[in-house]
């Protein structure tokens, strides 16, 4: 059975074709980060017409990967949220076009866990993919630059949240931060490249408490860190957070991206630590943009009495690949499709 996935939900297009849940045959993935650099961030009006630009010709691009022809495809799989309105609409609208057109079943997929999906590939001739099979119970900690949340699956399609974010995604804030120390988006992998030379002990990050103990919040680190950033710029708080980083030289910048990415991935590694002994889960997969950042997959990999799962790079950050996934074992855990005349977008869909 071969699905094919397509994720349009922010600003990367990625289409990508997946066999039985596990085999990657096709994938591609445009990315749009050039065209938002210049804007500091992304811009959804921009990001949208992009997708439309690109989607047909990715689309094609990933059936001739795969070495398949439209005949021999199964079923489609497309993200309808959570997400960008205009980003998902270019998505779903040509999903729900190929469906009809082509006569393929066709799946309505959460984005958030597609993230988890990525983690199910593990077979591939020509693209790297991961080592091994996640089991269940499987605890999944999900954090992009729109999610941080902490998941226990206890089958396919069976989970509980434990706790998200109550303000900001910690990807939000790696890219928040890394804006306010001069760096350019995305800055989850800005700072991680400018924390390699600070200390990661310059500064003492307040570490938020809440409530329920596997909630984060990022919103007050990231205060914090502009906080500390005018007091060394000296202690001018009127400094807004685009003039601040002129002011401060780079060993200073580095000691505070350091003291930050600590911050942050302290917070994720101990609540996925306390969820792993309360649940005792069979696997721990770290999945989303910010499943990348290195100094968290060596902190988890340390702490984790069992060997932590994560895809590789291009496939933690936003792709068709696992879309296509989690497609596919809708497929074969008999999940209806959806009529393609029925299928709308739903930009705050939560799990
Ligand atoms: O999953 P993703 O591609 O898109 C969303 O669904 O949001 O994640 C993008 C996020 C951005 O916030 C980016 O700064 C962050 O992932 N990211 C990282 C790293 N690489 C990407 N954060 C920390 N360290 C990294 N190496
Ligand atoms: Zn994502």
């Amino acid at each position: 059975m071969k699905i094919l996935g397509i994720e349009t939900s922010c600003d990367e297009t990625g289409i990508a074709v997946v066999e039985n849940g596990q085999r990657l045959l096709g994938h591609v993935v445009l990315s749009q980060i050039d065209i938002h650099q210049a804007f500091g961030g992304i811009v959804p009006e921009v990001a949208a017409r992009s997708h439309l630009e690109a989607i047909i010709p990715i689309c094609q691009q990933a059936l001739d990967e795969a070495h398949l022809t439209w005949a021999e495809i199964d079923g489609i799989g497309v993200t309808y949220g959570a997400g960008l309105a205009g980003s998902l609409l270019v998505g779903v609208l040509t999903a729900q076009v190929l469906a009809v057109t082509k006569n393929k079943p066709l799946y309505a997929c959460n984005h958030v866990e597609g993230h988890v999906y990525a983690n199910f590939l593990t077979d591939s001739e020509k693209y790297s993919v991961c080592e091994a099979l996640p089991k269940f119970p499987l605890l999944a900690l999900i954090i992009s630059g729109k999610h941080s949340q902490l998941v226990l699956f206890e089958n396919h399609f069976k989970y509980q949240l434990l706790g998200q974010t109550i303000d900001d995604a910690v990807g939000e804030a790696f890219d928040k931060v890394a804006r306010l120390l001069g760096l350019p988006y995305p800055g989850g992998p800005s700072i991680a490249q400018l924390a390699l030379r600070g200390d990661v002990q310059a500064f003492d990050f307040p570490d938020a408490k809440l409530q329920n103990q596997y909630d984060f919040s990022f919103s007050g680190l990231k205060t914090a860190v502009l906080r500390q950033a005018q007091l060394l710029a000296g202690g001018d708080y009127s400094l807004s957070s685009l003039e601040v980083a002129k002011h401060l030289d780079l060993s200073t910048r580095a000691n505070l991206a350091a003291s930050f990415q600590r911050a942050a991935v302290t917070t994720l590694v101990d609540k996925t630590i306390k969820a792993y002994q309360e649940f005792k889960p069979h696997s721990v997969v770290i999945a989303g943009g910010v499943a990348c950042n290195q100094e968290l997959r060596r902190i988890l990999k340390h702490q984790l009495p069992i060997n932590i799962i994560y895809a590789p790079a291009h496939l933690c950050t936003d792709n068709g690949a696992m879309i296509a996934c989690l497609a596919c074992y809708q497929v074969m855990e008999n999940l209806k499709p959806i009529n393609p005349f029925e299928i709308t977008i739903d930009p705050s869909l939560s799990m």
